[in-house]
């Protein structure tokens, strides 16, 4: 029978299939923390009610407040009906999904609490609740990592129950890290327990549809591959704004900042997708090694240069969303004279043969004017003026622009002639927008990644080398930073679009920023 796929078979074959999972015991440290609450629960709950979890699934939730179980249940009940707004009501499929949910008081470092917990899950193992597969979820604050890897190995945890049956594996939430040292020094902890394998380093932005549709935009269509190159593009542009604040994550913040928390992970993993050289196939090692080539190839910064190839700031007080809202230095738990950024700007550059002499521009920031992420490639202009007089000036370069929040979607930009008897020209936009294509709401990053841990895919998540080869490009920029203190960090307005200084630096390359 004639082939009808629109797809190119290796692609077609590894685009995830709606699978259910094995039965498995989900443990999650770290669970009576935020990100339990709001994404890791809401989540799973969205999985039984796609009846995507496995027949037999418990969670067993581990932190050090003491709860009982069903102080716990309904704990997370709550969680899950504020933050998904559902109605409080009769839900069937919540009750029982809460009823499959335990609790295990650990302060992460006594031996005492990991055989409580070899216990419970060997009782659920027995009861038929779960059949011998194991996720580890660790969502404390990352210090913890270490101890709580160490004492799974000692308890015999790490290892698969029936290594021809079962599977374990262990999920790390973001930071890896916070330089190039820790992260080697995190990822040797965590492979001498656990094989890399067995390791999924979370990074939900990877689990984002319109990221992943990176990759079907780029490798289904046979039309966007030969102009992705330094033949036809100008340069590439990756903003992530966001409107909020620090929040309550003061402190957290203050140790991070906006390049460890938004560029060493999210910004540069949006990179290697939109630069990777096409894969062999669509499997994760193929997928993985051509990311990992792309931050091999980036030219690092010396701390030297620092100042030439990065902007930092932080916001002052002004207005988000119509209220006033404070500066970072007045917000809880920060330091009044807190040098921490808040925004980045990057250039980068990738010493390869496709992206030689193509300028990457990385901005990102918090209390910006807008929540947007896009990536815009911009084309080089035509090579050619046909339409000489006063209509060259407004003949604009092609630009294509990837939404990936909100709004999700894929506009190009092009010129049209005005109609009417006068030569105009006018730019013009085209537009997809995956709601109106589509309708369906899109699962969220976490049901994705969640539902890919408990599958054993690992293709959108971070392998170890790429890890490090992010903090190798970030860390001399962490350094600088830090000996600089104050000079040298600008200041915005928050609801602004960032420091005039952003500006200054992309348009001393004859460039701007895209408006969002
Ligand atoms: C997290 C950062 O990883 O990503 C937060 O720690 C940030 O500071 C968040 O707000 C942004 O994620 P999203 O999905 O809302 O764009």
């Amino acid at each position: 029978m004639a082939e009808t796929s629109v797809l190119p078979n290796p692609l077609r074959e590894g685009i995830r299939m709606r699978r259910t999972p094995d039965a498995c015991a989900m443990v999650i440290f770290g669970a009576s923390g935020d990100l339990t609450e709001r994404k890791l629960l809401p989540a799973l709950y969205y999985l039984a009610r796609e009846r995507l979890l496995p027949g037999g699934f418990s969670i067993i939730g581990c932190s050090r407040t003491p709860y009982s179980n069903d102080q716990f249940r309904e704990k997370m009940r709550q969680a899950i009906v504020t933050h998904l707004n559902l109605d409080n009501g009769n839900d069937p499929i919540l009750e029982s999904f809460c009823k499959n949910v335990y609790y295990l008081t650990d302060n992460f470092g006594d031996p005492k609490a990991y055989s409580q917990l070899v216990d419970l899950i060997n009782r659920l193992d027995q009861e038929g609740k779960t059949s011998g597969n194991r996720l580890f979820y660790l969502a404390t604050p990352p210090s913890f990592f270490p101890v709580i890897v160490k004492h799974l190995g000692s308890a015999g945890l790490a290892k698969p129950k029936d290594p021809d049956k079962t599977w374990t594996r262990v999920v790390l939430e973001k930071p890896f890290g916070r330089d190039l040292e820790s992260a080697r020094q995190l990822n040797r902890t965590v492979t001498r327990v656990f094989h890399e394998d067995q390791v999924y380093r979370i990074d939900h932005y990877l689990g984002k549809e319109t990221v992943q549709n990176l990759l079907v935009f780029r490798f289904a269509n046979g039309i966007f591959e030969p102009i992705w190159n330094r033949r036809y593009i100008d340069h590439v542009q990756i903003a992530v704004a966001e409107t909020l604040g620090v929040e309550n994550r003061g402190s957290y913040y203050e140790e991070s900042g906006l390049l460890r928390d938004m560029i060493q992970n999210h910004v540069l993993q949006l990179l290697s997708l939109v630069a990777m050289e096409p894969p062999a196939s669509f499997d994760a090692k193929a997928v993985r090694d051509e990311k990992a080539k792309v931050l091999r190839a980036l030219r690092p910064i010396p701390m030297e240069q620092v100042n030439d190839f990065t902007v930092r700031a932080q916001y002052a007080k002004g207005f988000a969303e119509g209220k006033e809202v404070p500066g970072y230095r007045s917000e809880p738990n920060v330091s009044p004279k807190s040098v921490t950024e808040t925004f980045a700007a990057l250039k980068l550059s990738l010493d390869n043969w496709r992206w030689a002499d193509v300028p990457f521009y990385l901005r990102s920031g918090k209390r910006l004017a807008k929540r947007v992420s896009e990536i815009t490639i911009q084309f080089r202009r035509v090579p050619h003026l046909l339409f000489q007089g006063a209509v060259t000036d407004s003949i604009e370069p092609n630009v294509m622009a990837v939404r990936i929040q909100p709004d999700e979607g894929i506009s190009l930009r092009f010129s049209a002639k005005v109609p009417g008897t006068t030569p105009q020209i006018r730019p013009v936009k085209m537009d997809f927008r995956y709601g109106e294509a589509f309708g369906a709401s899109p699962p969220t990053a976490y049901e994705t990644l969640l539902l890919d841990c408990m599958l054993g895919d690992n293709t959108l998540f971070n392998r170890d080398d790429a890890v490090e080869l992010s903090w190798e490009l970030v860390t001399p920029i962490l350094d600088r930073w830090k000996q600089d203190g104050e000079k040298g960090l600008a200041s915005y307005e928050a609801g602004s679009w960032g420091p005039v200084e952003a500006d200054a630096f992309i348009e001393r390359d004859g460039r701007a920023w895209r408006r969002l």
